[in-house]
């Protein structure tokens, strides 16, 4: 039996909302699952990726430091089986390592494609607690899974509260993919340990603004939300002009919010109106000053999330 899943790419964190906002995008990966036969290999997984339109394979070590091994390893756990032979092919369109949820979608996809090879026994709950186990925060994991905006916490017996929220039609997104990659671990480790009360409030203050203007699809609260302390001014040293691009956008007309696309590299512009240009020439002539080239692109929002196709 063959299983297939569809799942989205995902921008997390949309400036304060630290480790509990994502927001799925309409690039995807295609991660299929077939059963084998094959007596010594227990998992054996295929990348596919399309760069340069060029179709290339890639294989990956089955041991447990890797994610797809550890979800599957987790899913068999959780239903009391031992993991039989498979083989996984994962075909790529989502950028590695840029901060658009590749590893969350391969982790999603296989445990999706695992659990219905199994007979569905985790529900979305379980799916939700396992993957999130794996990834390590439930951001791009929930809104990956669900679609759409989704504001997700990790509580501290392993489950995931979450919930869904509408994105507004006529904001949109402009994504700038550097060409460059920052794996989440290296991003993760410039975060300190402790951060200032007034941080934290001004964060607090900012995640509400945002809930509520999403709401109510209000723009000029949006321009005030967007705003972090917790984790961008500590990746500005990993992410060159990362600052200035924020700053250079914060006046131009119905320009709504910039942030690091989850832990980085790449930007996210969130705008109404007819603006893209100017958006695509500032980020462009910016991020030429650090001699950085980007692959700079208008995204519409996945409304519907992981599926079985
Ligand atoms: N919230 C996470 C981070 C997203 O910022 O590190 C990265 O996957």
């Amino acid at each position: 039996m063959k299983v297939s899943v569809r799942v989205p790419a995902t921008t997390a964190n949309l400036g304060p909302g630290f480790d509990c906002f994502g927001l799925a995008l309409q690039i995807y990966n295609t991660i299929t699952i077939e059963e084998t036969i094959m007596p010594k290999e227990d998992i054996e997984i295929i990348i596919i990726t399309h760069e340069d339109k060029e179709i290339n394979e890639m294989h990956l070590p089955t041991d447990n430091s890797n994610v797809i091994y550890r979800a599957i390893e987790l899913l068999y756990g959780y239903v009391g089986q031992i993991p039989s032979a498979m083989k996984i092919t994962i075909d790529t369109e989502i950028p590695i390592a840029k901060g658009l949820g590749s590893s969350a979608s391969v982790i999603v996809g296989s445990l999706m494609a695992a659990n219905k090879l199994l007979g569905s026994p985790a529900d979305l709950d379980a799916l939700l607690s396992i993957a999130t186990e794996v990834e390590g925060h439930p951001d791009n994991i929930t809104s990956a899974i669900l679609g759409s905006f989704v504001l997700s916490s990790l509580e501290d017996d392993g489950s995931i509260i979450y919930q869904k929220i509408d994105w507004p039609q006529d904001w949109k997104l402009t994504l700038c993919i550097p060409d460059y990659e920052l794996a989440t671990n290296i991003s993760r480790s410039v975060l300190p340990e402790e951060v200032k009360m007034q941080d934290a409030v001004f964060n607090a203050r900012r995640c509400a603004m945002f809930i509520q203007a999403l709401q109510t699809k209000n723009s000029e609260l949006m321009k005030i939300a967007m705003q972090d302390k917790l984790h961008q001014p500590y990746r500005i040293r990993l992410v060159p002009g990362l600052d200035e691009i924020i700053d250079n956008l914060k006046n131009v007309d119905e320009v709504l919010g910039t942030a690091l696309s989850g832990a980085g590299p790449s930007i996210l512009v969130i705008s109404k109106g007819n603006n893209i240009e100017t958006i695509k020439s500032i980020i462009k002539s910016t991020w030429e000053k650090y001699s950085v080239k980007a692959d700079i692109r208008t995204i519409g929002v996945d409304l519907d999330g992981a599926k079985i196709i």
